[in-house]
């Protein structure tokens, strides 16, 4: 790092003026006060409206952080991507994809739902994510118990985040399981389906897929989950090699096209690079090759994207020319 810094070999090498645009564009954003905080469990309820930060993270490893970048929130839908990712490391795209697709489904996240094949659409909305932990049980580690799982998955996360804060919110996880009705729902309506592998034990998969969920970090960790991302599964600050770059493609594909909901079309349209967001106010937003994006605010818009995360990636690409088109 301090070599390349001399040398003026950074990917941003004028890091301290991008800054102040950045700085300029989250002012702006920390104005809106659109959106709702999600509330299908009391536990979400609770956070500030106000809360509101941003972290990047390059590839070469230059930081910057701003708001409340240190305040824990749970992971929910953006540990999809992350889940799988591991899938598709371990079991490769054809096996993966014999079970889950790649079209956006143009539904709900939540919608009870398969394509013409019998196979949820794709791994970003909740059938698909509760296949891929289905595929993490019976397929990747079938000889674990779920406790290891969950120690094996933690140990994939903490890697990608270069050793920062990844943790666990009991009482979410808790709650998550109890409002379940509609998980529980698509669970039992794809195995009915014969959508799981052989041998598929559907508690395991479900709470494993609600622990998934409640997985707890923070802007700073995520910014660096996303910079590895971006930097074709290496790790920018501890330099270890999690990913190999075939998967993070395929990752990054279909978080282009199935990241943000219902809003997914427009942002790929608008913003034009990967994104994830989650209902506890998270945005994962990836520009590969250069660095990992994390914005995080708990009010939601109506189909369930941070506001200020989106009106974010909305102004950066506006401001600097990050669209992939
Ligand atoms: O399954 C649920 O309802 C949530 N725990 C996941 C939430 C989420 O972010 C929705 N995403 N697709």
């Amino acid at each position: 790092l301090i070599a390349k810094a001399f040398r003026q070999q950074f990917i941003i090498p004028d890091f301290s003026s991008f800054v102040k645009d950045i700085e300029e564009i989250y002012c702006r954003c920390k104005t809106n006060t659109l959106g709702k905080i999600a509330d299908y469990i009391p536990q979400l309820t609770r956070y500030c409206p106000e809360s509101w930060g941003v972290s990047i993270c390059t590839v070469d490893g230059q930081r910057f952080s701003i708001g409340d970048v240190e305040e824990p929130f749970t992971l929910q839908s953006c540990s999809k991507p992350l889940t799988y990712a591991i899938a598709l490391e371990k079991l490769g795209p054809k096996v993966v994809h014999s079970y889950v697709g790649q079209e956006p489904s143009g539904r709900n996240f939540n919608e009870l739902v398969l394509d013409q094949n019998k196979k949820p659409h794709n791994p970003m909305i909740n059938a698909g994510a509760i296949l891929t932990c289905s595929l993490m049980n019976a397929l990747v580690k079938p000889d674990m118990t779920s406790a290891e799982i969950f120690d094996y998955t933690m140990s994939w996360f903490k890697r990608l985040s270069g050793g920062e804060y990844i943790g666990f919110n009991n009482a979410v996880f808790l709650s998550e399981r109890e409002a379940a009705d509609r998980n529980y729902a698509l669970g039992f309506y794809m195995r009915e389906n014969k959508c799981f592998p052989k041998r598929t034990n559907l508690k395991e998969v479900m709470d494993y897929y609600f622990q998934c969920c409640a997985m707890e970090t923070n802007c700073e960790a995520m910014s660096v989950i996303a910079a590895s991302m971006a930097n074709g599964g290496i790790c920018p600050t501890t330099e270890e090699k999690v990913f190999r770059p075939e998967v993070i493609r395929d990752v990054l594909s279909i978080m282009h096209s199935c990241g943000t909901y219902d809003y997914s079309g427009q942002f790929a349209f608008k913003v034009g690079l990967p994104a994830k967001s989650g209902v506890s106010g998270g945005m994962m937003l990836v520009i590969p090759n250069v660095m990992g994006i994390f914005a995080w605010s708990p009010p939601l818009d109506d189909l369930g994207n941070t506001v200020r995360g989106v009106q974010f990636c909305e102004e950066l690409v506006n401001m600097f020319n990050f669209h992939r088109y």
